[in-house]
């Protein structure tokens, strides 16, 4: 089996949504979920589901300690599902190629530090774009600058608000970010 972990900084409903569809996967094994907030709205949802949830601190992470321990476990992949934190340099050579994260917006545009969840629709419909979707890309030593994996755009409506874009955001992540990380793993393993 190919051990992947999730990464989430708040509601996790990605993280979720990707820990039910590898759930009876019979090659990849969705082994826990990492994340940085103690007070996330995850970890409280993981706890009720009985999903393994790993809470861990800015020390654990810079020092090491998470790679460590992600080592030991035996990870292959780490996938980043609305996890706000850097990675450090030791954590992306050490996975080169090997985590991947989504985006909420048509990378290049509105990607970058504090570029996250409602900051980049508030950004999209401030700018009058009349499209925005979502990134996933291969992660690297720069935020939201790795290999794009895959894009799927979506039209802005005239009435849309940060709630309604949002919304259509995670409808759309969760209906592609399982199968693309299933066919990016699958096809590097071959
Ligand atoms: C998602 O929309 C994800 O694309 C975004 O945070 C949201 C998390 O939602 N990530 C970023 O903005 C990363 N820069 P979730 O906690 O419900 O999965």
């Amino acid at each position: 089996m190919i051990n992947i972990v999730v990464f989430a900084s708040g509601n996790g409903s990605n993280a979720l949504n990707i820990r039910a569809y590898f759930k009876n996967h019979s090659l990849i094994h969705f082994s826990e979920i990492y994340c940085n907030k103690e007070n996330a709205g995850i970890v409280g949802k993981s706890k009720d589901l009985g999903i393994p949830i790993r809470v861990f601190n800015r020390q654990e992470w810079t020092d090491g300690l998470v790679l460590d321990e992600l080592k030991n476990k035996k990870i292959e992949y780490i996938i980043l599902a609305g996890f706000l934190w850097k990675v450090p340099t030791e954590i992306i050579d050490a996975y080169q190629n090997r985590i991947l994260n989504i985006h909420p917006s048509l990378l290049p545009k509105y990607g970058g530090k504090g570029m996250y969840g409602e900051h980049v629709h508030e950004a999209v419909l401030k700018n009058n774009e009349n499209e925005s979707g979502i990134t996933i890309h291969l992660v690297n030593d720069e935020y939201d600058k790795g290999k794009v994996l895959f894009r799927e755009i979506i039209k802005i409506e005239p009435e849309e608000t940060g709630a309604s874009l949002a919304e259509k955001i995670h409808k759309l992540e969760h209906e592609h970010f399982p199968q693309v990380i299933e066919n990016y793993i699958l096809s590097n393993e071959d």
